[in-house]
């Protein structure tokens, strides 16, 4: 079944059954939640593999956001509301109308490859009611890990 837009997978999850009931345990409790590890360590498998199992508990949706492509900051909005749907209608910043629209709703936004942007952690957390979860490898803020 696919849940939300999460792509299919064609290959079996393997294994990590206590990182995906922690991963499940804390998206309860924060409001962000980051999954960092070396290159091809397995952090979007196990992102959306958690992601997957969360639908009953993001009854307002469960989305990935793929940062991957990004330039610059600015984009990610972009991104974000095209995922969303959500329109930029050019009555106040579209990180706002993001925020307007994700409150009251409860969503999951898996935000991959988002450690090249370590900077709008702070922004997203305080603007969204609720938490993204978000993995990339880790890399000093400034590089890019992908
Ligand atoms: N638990 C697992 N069961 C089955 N396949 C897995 C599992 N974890 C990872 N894989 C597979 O291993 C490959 C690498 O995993 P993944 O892309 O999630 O790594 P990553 O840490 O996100 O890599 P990157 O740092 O490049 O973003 C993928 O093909 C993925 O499907
Ligand atoms: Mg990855």
């Amino acid at each position: 079944m696919i849940v939300g837009n999460l792509a299919a997978t064609f290959t079996s999850f393997v294994g990590r059954r206590e990182e995906v009931a922690e991963v499940r345990r804390l998206l309860g409790a924060a409001r962000l939640v980051t999954l960092t590890g070396a290159d091809g360590m397995g952090k979007t498998r196990l992102a959306l593999e958690v992601a997957a199992a969360s639908a009953k508990a993001f009854p307002g949706g469960v989305r990935l956001v793929d940062l991957a492509s990004m330039h610059e900051p600015s984009a990610v909005a972009d991104v974000a509301a095209g995922t969303l749907a959500v329109a930029d209608v050019g009555t106040r910043p579209l990180v706002e109308l993001l925020a307007a629209h994700l409150s009251g709703r409860r969503v999951l936004l898996v935000l991959d490859n988002w450690s090249i942007w370590w900077g709008l952690a702070r922004s997203w957390r305080s603007s969204c009611c609720r938490p993204p979860l978000s993995c990339g490898s880790w890399r000093p803020p400034g590089r890019r890990s992908v």
